[in-house]
């Protein structure tokens, strides 16, 4: 019996093979760049076997690429992006490679930190939907020391400026600074300018703001600039399906999620 093939759109099959994510796949087919079997074909979503169709772009066969998954440490100041119109400085400056990889989610240009890159879009959008629910640690410094009722304000969600309320999260006093605070913030999802917002919404400015850790993976001493393959142990601990992360050791028991409830526990 004939193994059964796994169609999937073409533009979606290009971004399996980490060649360019699926939104530029559809330029590139719609633009006539692609052909299967040596057929020209402009339509993204025309179903395609990606393991036994011949796929061209540009007249060059396009081979599944050995998967990639980088950790960088991204210094203050650069860009999550792959270009930027003001010329200002982006992760793609600091990365000595010229294969197509993306970033997983993003750091605003003031945020420091884990970023994770990878070719594997499934792996990486994995990692970045919203019912993934891996922990992301982060160390923001605040302007002024944080009062406790504020702390339970921040963990027990909070309305954004988009009137968006937050999940429950973990956050806690790390030390006073001579004028304000730092706190250990723990999100189990990544709004856009999360932390900066949520902390915001209780009147508190960030004045600085690390990413230190993403599910099991932990910065560690990686300095600032530079990058490192992940660990097959680490790809595999970040990729799991979303019944075992929850079970996961690193996800703080104060916000495990129950499964009668499906709603997450607060700290007592
Ligand atoms: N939250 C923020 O406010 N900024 C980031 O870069 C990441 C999380």
């Amino acid at each position: 019996m004939k193994p059964a093939t796994k169609k999937v759109s073409l533009a979606r099959a290009l971004s399996k093979l980490g060649v360019v994510s699926r939104n530029q796949a559809r330029g590139w087919i719609e633009a006539g760049r692609v052909s299967v079997n040596g057929r020209s074909l402009k339509n993204p979503e025309v179903r395609v076997d990606p393991d036994r169709e011949s796929i061209r772009v540009d007249g060059r066969i396009i081979r599944a690429k050995t998967p990639v998954y980088l950790m960088m440490h991204k210094p203050k100041g650069v860009m999550t992006t792959r270009s930027d119109e003001r010329g200002r400085k982006t992760v793609y400056d600091l990365l000595e490679r010229t294969d197509w990889i993306f970033p997983v989610g993003r750091l605003d240009r003031g945020t420091s930190g884990l970023l994770l890159l990878t070719n594997d879009t499934q792996w990486g959008n994995r990692i970045v939907a919203p019912e993934s629910k891996i922990p992301r640690l982060y160390h923001a410094k605040l302007n002024r020391p944080i009062a406790t009722e504020d702390l339970l304000r921040l963990s027990k969600g909070v309305d954004l400026d988009d009137h968006v309320k937050t999940r429950p999260a973990q956050a806690r006093l790390l030390r006073l600074t001579e004028k304000g605070c730092w706190i250990e913030l723990t999100l189990m999802e990544g709004k856009n300018r999360q932390v900066r917002r949520m902390c915001e919404s209780v009147g508190y400015r960030v004045e600085n703001l690390i990413r230190v850790r993403i599910g099991d993976l932990g910065l560690g001493d990686l300095p600032a600039g530079a990058t490192r393959p992940l660990t097959p142990v680490e790809v595999r601990s970040l990729g799991r399906k979303q019944a075992e992360i929850s079970r996961s050791r690193t996800v703080p028991a104060s916000l495990r999620q129950t499964r009668s409830s499906g709603r997450f526990r607060e700290r007592s």
